[in-house]
């Protein structure tokens, strides 16, 4: 996959920040900090508003429409936001400004603010798979060995006990993941049913390799299990 030409380093204001339209299009904001230059998502990942707009003053980008705030080093949200931005890797070469198109599992909440060696890394254990509508990944009480981040399509995920599942599930989208049980134990098994809905393109990953990258990176491990702790409630919350 190639890099895409974004703009010159001069067009980006020191400790300042611009909207540009990449190579194919698509739009991005480019940040300067100090010595180096970050490239996001130039919607607020709230609602339609372009990040531009908001108030940038070196280190912190605040969305000017309900102010929610995010550190321009990572993208991860600060205060009251709930959501990170979406990052792109930045290249600089003679003064331009590229980025490289992200890959799927940059684009997943539970590895958003991670180093970017522990995510290459994590790349490179996902196995791309692609199901047809109404594939059953697993069921309640199987062995839960793989985790699974959506890419695309549509996946339904019920939580249950002993072969049995709730009626009401709910729809993962992309960036999403499930299977997370792979990552609390060994010998874990499965407590939900996830059945795509719609022909799914899925990155399948063993939770013993997650674990063991996340092992050499402590700190981003620490990321990993703490978003996973949220998700793991958002989804008790939303079956209770
Ligand atoms: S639209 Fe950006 S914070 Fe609400």
């Amino acid at each position: 996959v190639t890099k895409r030409f974004v703009c010159r380093v001069a067009d980006i204001p020191r400790n300042g920040m611009r909207e540009c339209k990449a190579d194919g299009g698509f739009k991005v904001l480019v940040a300067n900090a100090g010595d180096s230059y970050f490239a996001y998502q130039a919607m607020c990942p709230h609602q339609e508003v372009p990040l531009c707009e908001g108030l940038y003053d070196g280190e912190r980008l605040t969305c000017h429409q309900h102010l929610w705030q995010w550190d321009i080093r990572t993208g991860s949200p600060l205060g009251f936001a709930e959501a990170p931005l979406q990052y792109f890797d930045v290249q600089i070469e003679d003064g331009a400004i590229y980025i490289a198109p992200p890959s799927p599992l940059n684009l997943t909440e539970l590895f958003i603010g991670i180093s970017r060696s522990t995510l290459a890394e994590l790349n490179k254990v996902a196995q791309r798979e692609e199901h047809e509508a109404g594939t059953t990944l697993y069921h309640p009480g199987d062995p839960a060995e793989d985790l699974y981040v959506v890419d695309g399509g549509r996946v339904e995920f019920l939580i249950g006990r002993e072969g049995h599942t709730s009626p009401a599930g709910f729809v993962l989208r992309q960036g999403e993941v499930f299977g997370w049980a792979a990552l609390l134990d060994k010998q874990s098994t499965r407590i939900a049913k996830a059945t795509c809905l719609e022909k799914s393109s899925l990155l399948r990953m063993s939770g013993q390799d997650v674990l063991k990258i996340l092992q050499k990176d402590p700190a981003s491990g620490f990321v990993v299990m703490s978003r996973l702790s949220l998700l793991i409630m958002r989804h008790l919350r939303h079956q209770a």
